[in-house]
């Protein structure tokens, strides 16, 4: 007989049948621990000795009118749903402790609240009191939201069953406790069924069911993506401690565009809406120096503006440097490799940082241009005029893609004062943004335009 998996990794939630220092399915570093397998118990009778009900079939043009939906007022928040709260869907918000998930779900809560839908706040991680002070803090000590700290899942889904609220937030997953599995509170069997249970609960009621999830790095706790595959909507809240912007972010939505994001200020009355992000993240630029570029991005369906940050010194180790942050390490060393390849400008011998202002995470390969440009400007030492946005993607030989919402991009850059864009040649403009397009054809090209070399 087989022995019984016993092992499962906290961050993904894969099962695997020994300890190992790495998950083999998601790669992370010490997260797999031992728990109790779910499916333990005597074995089941088998589906098919026992008849069900026959479903009921529809046809593919039926007609089904688009779920209605409630906006919060919050604009960047009903943006990231996908244009408001849809009924009976489930959301996980995952983020890092301390980021604001609490200060935003309760502002939510609230908005929701004066926009008629019965709300529920129920916290089993702060005391009524703390939530209240907080919501005392943020001016919502008014708002229609009922409140309720538990952590006893069979209690929390008898009271919903009574109450039969609108929306329900359940703060956090993770101190969620179910009676009929043997585990910790935290553990992967414990936050895959209460998931269950609550999700189960929002299509069956109707209820909107919104799950905080802490994302742990100790491996102690189980993370948010072990339910990710449960809900219709995964929302991440990231940014840096260091820094007051907040962005929340789609990474999957059944009920919108994923990858929108909608961008927060972390104040002392709470988070505030960012409705020129654009402007936030260039506010903090000095004069033009040798390596900042800025790119002219799209998030979602909105364009955005950011700048991107280079430094290239000579290197004291034998193994150069190459630093990340906000943009991925392996298309750096991909843009690297055809500025050295197709352009002969190496960088063998020297450290590079490479940097996305604001704590912006940046995914687009539209912004490979504007990384070349970048690494060119801080190897050169020579300064990217500052009326001047980049973008468009990069291919191995060096030639240039055009990118998508072209004309998008040129109105934000033109909207925020920028007179000249270097892009790909055939970029499909309308001609209406007002700047002068520099069309290149290789990074040869954009190397020879800026530098006069090549
Ligand atoms: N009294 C306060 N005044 C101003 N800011 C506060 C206050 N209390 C907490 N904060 C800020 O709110 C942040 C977010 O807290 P919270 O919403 O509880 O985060 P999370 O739920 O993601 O752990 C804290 O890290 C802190 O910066
Ligand atoms: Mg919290
Ligand atoms: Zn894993």
């Amino acid at each position: 007989m087989a022995k019984p998996m016993t092992f499962t990794c906290t961050a993904c939630g894969a099962a695997a049948n020994k300890w190992s220092g790495r998950c083999e399915a998601c790669g992370d570093w010490n997260t797999i621990v031992e728990e109790a397998p779910l499916s333990a118990g005597p074995a089941r009778k088998s589906l098919g000795a026992q008849r069900g009900t026959a479903i009921r079939l529809s046809d593919l043009a039926t007609e089904e009118a688009p779920p209605p939906r409630t906006g919060s007022g919050i604009a960047e928040l009903d943006r990231v749903l996908g244009g408001g709260l849809v009924p009976a869907s489930a959301i996980l918000v995952g983020g890092d402790p301390g980021i604001g998930k609490s200060t935003l779900l309760l502002q939510a809560a609230a908005s929701f609240a004066r926009k008629g839908l019965k709300s529920l706040y129920i916290s089993g991680e702060e005391a009524s009191a703390q939530i209240r002070m907080r919501a005392q803090r943020l001016g919502l000590a008014d708002a229609p939201v009922k409140l309720a700290t538990e952590t006893n899942l069979r209690n929390i889904l008898t009271t919903l069953e009574s109450e039969a609220p609108d929306l329900v937030i359940i703060d956090s997953i993770q101190t969620m406790w179910a009676d009929n599995v043997e585990s910790a509170p935290g553990s992967v069997s414990q936050v895959r069924a209460s998931a269950h249970e609550l999700t189960t609960f929002a299509k069956r009621k109707g209820t909107s069911v919104v799950l905080v999830g802490h994302v742990t790095k100790d491996g102690q706790i189980a993370g948010p993506r072990v339910v990710e595959h449960m809900v219709d909507t995964v929302l991440y809240f990231e940014g840096e401690r260091g820094h007051q912007f907040r962005i929340l972010r789609a990474v999957k939505n059944r009920f919108g565009p994923a990858d929108e994001i909608g961008v927060f200020e972390m104040t002392g009355n709470g988070l505030a809406e960012v409705l020129n992000p654009s402007a936030l993240f260039l506010s903090e630029r000095d004069a033009p120096a040798p390596g900042s570029v800025v790119f002219a991005g799209i998030e979602g369906t909105r364009p955005l503006l950011v700048e991107f940050q280079a430094l290239v010194a000579a290197s004291p180790h034998s193994q150069p440097r190459r630093t990340v942050v906000g943009w991925d390490g392996g298309r750096l060393a991909m843009i690297l490799a055809v500025l050295e390849s197709r352009c002969g400008i190496p960088f063998t011998g020297l450290d590079v940082y490479l940097n996305v202002a604001g704590g912006m995470k940046i995914t687009e390969p539209a912004a490979d241009l504007a990384v070349a440009t970048a690494l060119l400007s801080a190897r050169e030492d020579a300064a990217i005029p500052a009326d001047t946005v980049v973008f468009g993607e990069i291919s191995l030989s060096g030639a240039l893609r055009p990118v998508g919402q072209t004309e998008n991009r040129l109105k934000e850059a033109g909207k925020l004062g920028f007179t000249t864009a270097i892009a790909p040649a055939r970029s499909k403009t309308g001609g209406g943004a007002g700047l002068a397009l520099k069309p290149m054809g290789d990074l040869a090209q954009v190397v020879g335009e800026i530098f006069g070399a090549g």
